[in-house]
Order: structure tokens, then sequence, then C-alpha cells
């Protein structure tokens, strides 16, 4: 890992260290554990370097507020709250553009995606130098607080992080408020500088508090959001193929058979997806969310999932095909 003070030589350095790397940056609020938005594997990277064994889906970073419109759908009031508070610490929940290039990862499967242009100089000239989107959660392991110095990076990322762009404690030091607007009604998923009063008096209408239980009691995070799952039951672990199922494979193919006859290698090719034919679980994971999506038709009875190894990005890839296997059980 190297620690570099943010220079204009630095900055294009994890620039370049940004093509399939990652770079941890500051912004006003935390700093941010940052990869190439547009390459799965590098996207990837990042939850195997967090420690947590689960997909969340991450917010990408953009260097103007235009920039925006290549990746999401924007409405009236994506763009007036944008207008009034962009760039700055908040994140806009927008349903994806169907040509979207952000990687399906960045959304954990789901249609919408988390958008935001931070207001931190160094962010927004790295974003620029990079020529793509960032994505990036915060800078530390899993479970730990969001670090606000360049030390608490090092120390809670060490080694898993390719490079640290250092500039100073962060000037906000608590993470973003979320606004999904991907609904009806605009909802604050996560309370942060932007208050919600200060959204209403620029969009002239309420906000609905997502932060808290009619009780008041505040929910967890992990429990405001709606995880993407397929709508025909998913099966792991799988050594052959019933009838009708269609094939999701990790590595090679050759001794899978169907169980009334046949082998899975003569299926049509649409009713077949490899999260990796090598093998290798950052492109496994990278692919996981298009393929299900894919492979998600009506006229499959099924996804029979073959095994995938139960360590670093394996993990998370069956925490979230075992969710998905329960839930349509
Ligand atoms: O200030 C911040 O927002 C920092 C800096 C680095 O930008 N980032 C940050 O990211 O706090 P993270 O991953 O730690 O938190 C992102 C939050 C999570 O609660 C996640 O569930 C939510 O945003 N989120 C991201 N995409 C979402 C989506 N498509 N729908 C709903 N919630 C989403
Ligand atoms: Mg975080």
């Amino acid at each position: 890992m190297r620690l570099k003070t943010a220079t204009p030589e630095t900055i294009d350095e994890a620039a370049a260290c940004l093509r399939g790397g990652l770079v941890a940056i500051p912004t006003e609020t935390v700093y941010g554990l940052a990869a190439d938005a547009t390459n799965g594997a590098a996207v990837a990277r990042i939850f195997e370097a967090k420690g947590r064994p689960a997909f969340n889906p991450l917010i990408c970073h953009f260097a103007r507020a235009e920039d925006i419109e290549s990746a999401v759908v924007t409405d009236t009031r994506a763009q007036t709250v944008a207008a009034a508070f962009w760039p700055g610490p908040l994140t806009l929940i927008l349903p994806r553009r169907t040509d979207c290039r952000i990687s399906e990862l960045c959304s954990a499967g789901l249609e919408t995606l988390a958008v935001r242009v931070p207001a931190h100089p160094i962010a927004r000239a790295l974003i620029a130098a990079a020529g793509v989107p960032l994505a990036a959660p915060s800078a530390n392991k899993s479970g730990r607080i969001s670090p606000t110095t360049p030390l608490l990076v090092s120390e809670s990322l060490g080694n898993a992080v390719d490079m640290i762009l250092a500039a100073g404690p962060c000037a906000v030091g608590l993470e973003s408020t979320v606004l999904d607007l991907s609904g009806d009604t605009p909802t604050l998923l996560r309370p942060g500088a932007v208050t919600a009063a200060d959204i209403e008096s620029v969009l002239g209408y309420r906000v609905e508090d997502g932060t808290t239980t009619a009780t008041d009691k505040p929910k967890s995070p992990g429990l405001l959001l709606k995880h993407y799952a397929p709508s025909i039951p998913v099966r792991m672990n799988a050594i052959d193929l019933e009838e009708g199922e269609a094939l999701l494979a990790f590595g090679s193919v050759k001794f899978m058979g169907i169980r009334t006859g046949g082998a899975a290698r003569d299926l049509p090719p649409e009713r077949v997806r490899n999260l990796s034919p090598r093998g290798d679980l950052h492109e496994a994971a990278a692919n996981l969310f298009r393929m299900l999506h894919e492979l998600d038709r009506p006229q499959n009875k099924g996804i029979a999932v073959m095994a995938i190894p139960e360590t670093g990005l394996g993990l998370a890839i069956n925490d979230r095909l075992g969710r998905t296997a329960k839930r349509t059980d």
C-alpha cells in the first residue's frame, strides 16, 4: 500500500491505479474505498477488501451533476435537489438507465443506482482524471466506523488497498444523506449533513422519513434495503440439472448432466451462463447479478447453481444466492 499526499502528480498516479486497482480517496464526508465503477472485477475487489461476506449496493461518485445522466434516469425532483446540494454530502437513489455502463455489482442487482457528486476538490479532480465514475463505500473494514483521516484508513485496510490519496481530515466527518427518489414519494434512507428539512425547503413538499419505524426506533440500514431476488427458484450446489432448469455454472460444465438424460453443455445458450469458466471469483462476482437477471425468465423452471468455493468473494456470492434460494423455496 502506498500512502501519498494529494498533488497533481499523485492524482494522476491514483487515476492510473484505478485501472483495475483500489484507491482510498478523500471526500468531504468520509474517506471512500474507490474502484472504476464500470469495471465489475475491480468493484468486486472492494467487497473483498472490506472483508464483508455480503454484497451491498455502492454509491457511484461523479465529477459533475450532468455526468449522472448517462447512468440514471432523472426527473424534476432530482434536478432540483441536485442543483441545490451538489456538489455536496447528498446521495440520490435513482432508476438505472437501460443502457447504464455502471457494473451491476454497484446496484447489487437492483434496478436503482446510488449517485453522488462529492464537494471535495481532490475527489472531483481524481474522478475527472480517471475519466470514469468511481464506486466507493466508506474505506473501513466491515463492522468498523467510517474513517475520516488517512491514518484511520491505513489502520483499517492496510494492504487491502493499493493506494491511499491523503488530503487531511474530512470536513463533514459523517456519511452523506441518502435520499431515495426512485419511487413516487421522496424517502430519506440515511440522515446526514443535508437534512430532510433542507430537502423539503427546495422541493416544496414533505420527505418521508425512512430511517424510523412507526415506533420511532431506528431501523438498521440492512432492513431498509430491499434486496434483489430472481422470481424463479434458485437451487445451490447443483451437481446435475432437473428438466427445465437453467444453469448458472462456475468452472467447467463438462461433467454436468441432466437428470432426464443429456449433458448440460448441449443446452441452448439462453439456458446457460457461466460465472467464470476459469473459476475466478472476481470474475464470478462481477457477472453474478447480470447473469441471474438473464436466466430469470418464466421459460425457465428454476436456476441451478454449481458449487462455488466458500472462500474470499465466494462467501459473498453464496450469501446472496443462499438468500434468494431460501426466499423462493
Ligand atoms: O458519505 C458517503 O456516502 C461515503 C463517501 C465515501 O461517499 N460513502 C458511504 O458509502 O457511506 P457506504 O457504502 O458505506 O454507504 C452507502 C449506503 C448504504 O447504506 C447502502 O445500503 C445505500 O447507501 N445504498 C447504496 N445504493 C443503494 C440503492 N441502490 N438502493 C438503496 N440504498 C442504497
Ligand atoms: Mg459504510
